[in-house]
């Protein structure tokens, strides 16, 4: 029985540090669509749900364009568009696959783009359609004295929550300044 959402989200590797992303929009009402290879992360974060019937894990590589297409299309067919996106990946091919197909079936989408670090000074070129409005979350890092370290798998989920509320164009979490001070 097809079963069509007002909201439906996609998280691409929603299963890793976006887990508590993931989870967000679950609670938010939003039919989740997250992508992660490992049958094993999805399980994980299946348990963690406490709305697990807004979960449909897509066990893809984003690599194997094809299968990822295939996947994302029953998706939609089965609970609706999609008109919000949040990506996690180096892959710019597969990053184009999801925009155009996501932008085939909804008049206006949101693309949040989560980036290290080396890409707020080198960016790579990504092709988004007209129909979306996309924004970047850049992930910097924590000066504590004289002391850095990375972002926190928590830190990140909640920067990435706090800009999508926020609706800005941009944000960082964290800082990329000093840069000679980023941890080794
Ligand atoms: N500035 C910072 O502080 C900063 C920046 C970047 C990263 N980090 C840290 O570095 C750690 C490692 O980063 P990470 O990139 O491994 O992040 P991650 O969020 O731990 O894992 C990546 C996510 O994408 C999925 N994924 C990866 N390759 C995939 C593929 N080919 N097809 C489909 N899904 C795929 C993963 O699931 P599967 O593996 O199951 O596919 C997972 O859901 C993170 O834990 C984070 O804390 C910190």
């Amino acid at each position: 029985m097809v079963k069509l959402s007002e909201k439906h989200a996609l998280v691409v590797g929603g299963t890793g540090m976006l887990s508590e992303v993931s989870l967000w929009l679950m609670e938010m009402g939003y039919q989740t669509s997250v992508i992660g290879r490992s049958k094993e992360k999805h399980d994980r974060l299946m348990k963690k749900a406490t709305h697990s019937d807004l979960m449909n894990s897509l066990k893809v590589d984003y690599h194997n364009h094809s299968l990822l297409e295939e996947q994302i299309r029953k998706s939609i067919q089965k609970y609706g568009p999609i008109s919000l996106v949040v990506s996690w990946t180096p892959s710019t091919q597969a990053l184009e696959i999801v925009n155009k197909l996501v932008s085939e079936y909804i008049k206006h989408w949101h693309l949040y783009q989560v980036k290290g670090s080396r890409r707020y000074f080198n960016d790579d070129i990504l092709n988004v359609p007209s129909n979306c409005t996309q924004s970047s979350i850049y992930l910097g890092f924590i000066l504590e004295g004289n002391h850095s370290r990375w972002l926190t798998h928590e830190e990140i989920s909640a920067g990435v929550i706090q800009h999508i509320q926020s609706g800005n164009s941009e944000s960082l979490i964290g800082r990329i300044h000093p840069y000679e001070k980023r941890p080794n």
